[in-house]
């Protein structure tokens, strides 16, 4: 595996490769971050994927000078899940002038859930990821559905700005507990990451209330809302949603069309996760 971290560098270490699959990553990996660099090696192109802490994607109050830049231990990681190339831009290299031009995505998609709680989140990551996407012209990019939203934003600025890449989906990677693998699982206590298994253990219970037949989604919210209260855990918001436009379901949907998706902080640590219904 190669680590490149110019731009012209990586262009021309590409040059003529039709199937490119591309990971973007901040780094700081896991089991998860490895499963969709194994997915994107199974497609049979080069592999690329890049190591980029994005300021753009962090609130001032946010954890970006504290997130973990473990960039040595991330390379011998790639290398081993099958990467050919490992695009570690600097700050420099990436925005050599304050990103003036940015991507805006749909308020309808983009200001609700992470973006209503994160105010211009979703435009840090789709201008880097539009960035990236010109420096590495992937045939294909794969992101993981345990940013759901993120990558249903990256599909639909895809498709509506007409570029040539498959957005491919890979499942989210769960400690034996069930806690869905993040970066920041790192910043919990012992006694916190005994806790976080609530926040899983709260999805799946909503889940199988659906499946069951429970189509008060407001009260099933609200339910596990204050089962997390009663754990410590201060929500930003358990949502039951359609998989297809994230908007609040109508009575007659039912699994096979939905999402339950949840923020919520445990102490100082927020995390995220989702499962399909
Ligand atoms: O999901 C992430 O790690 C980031 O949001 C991404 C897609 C790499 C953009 O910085």
């Amino acid at each position: 595996m190669r680590t490149i971290h110019s731009i012209a560098e990586l262009r021309a270490a590409l040059a003529g490769q039709a199937r490119t699959a591309f990971v973007p990553t901040m780094g700081n990996l896991h089991e998860g971050h490895l499963s969709l660099v194994r997915q994107a090696r199974a497609l049979g192109g080069p592999v690329v994927a890049s190591v980029f802490v994005n300021r753009l994607q962090f609130a001032p109050h946010e954890d970006f000078d504290t997130y973990p830049r473990t960039l040595e231990r991330d390379a011998e990681l790639l290398q081993g899940a099958g990467c050919d190339i490992l695009f570690a831009p600097s700050e420099r290299e990436l925005y050599p002038q304050p990103q003036g031009y940015k991507v805006h995505p749909p308020a309808a998609l983009a200001d609700i859930l992470e973006g209503h709680f994160r105010p211009g989140f979703f435009i840090g990551v789709c201008t880097v990821v539009l960035k990236l996407f010109q420096c590495v012209q992937p045939a294909i990019a794969v992101f993981g559905k345990k940013d759901y939203q993120q990558l249903m934003v990256i599909r639909n600025m895809v498709q509506q700005l007409a570029m040539p890449i498959e957005i491919v989906g890979g499942e989210t990677c769960r400690a034996g507990d069930g806690l869905a693998l993040s970066s920041r699982n790192g910043y919990l206590s012992a006694a916190e990451r005994a806790q976080a298994v609530a926040l899983s253990g709260q999805l799946r219970a909503l889940v199988q209330a659906v499946q069951a037949g429970g189509r008060d989604f407001a009260a099933l919210e609200a339910a596990a809302v204050q089962a997390l209260q009663a754990r410590g855990w201060a929500e930003d918001y358990v949502a039951i949603r359609r998989r297809a436009d994230l908007l609040a379901p109508q009575p007659a949907d039912g699994p096979g069309a939905l999402v339950v998706l949840a923020a919520a902080r445990l102490g100082t640590t927020r995390l995220i996760d989702n499962l399909e219904i």
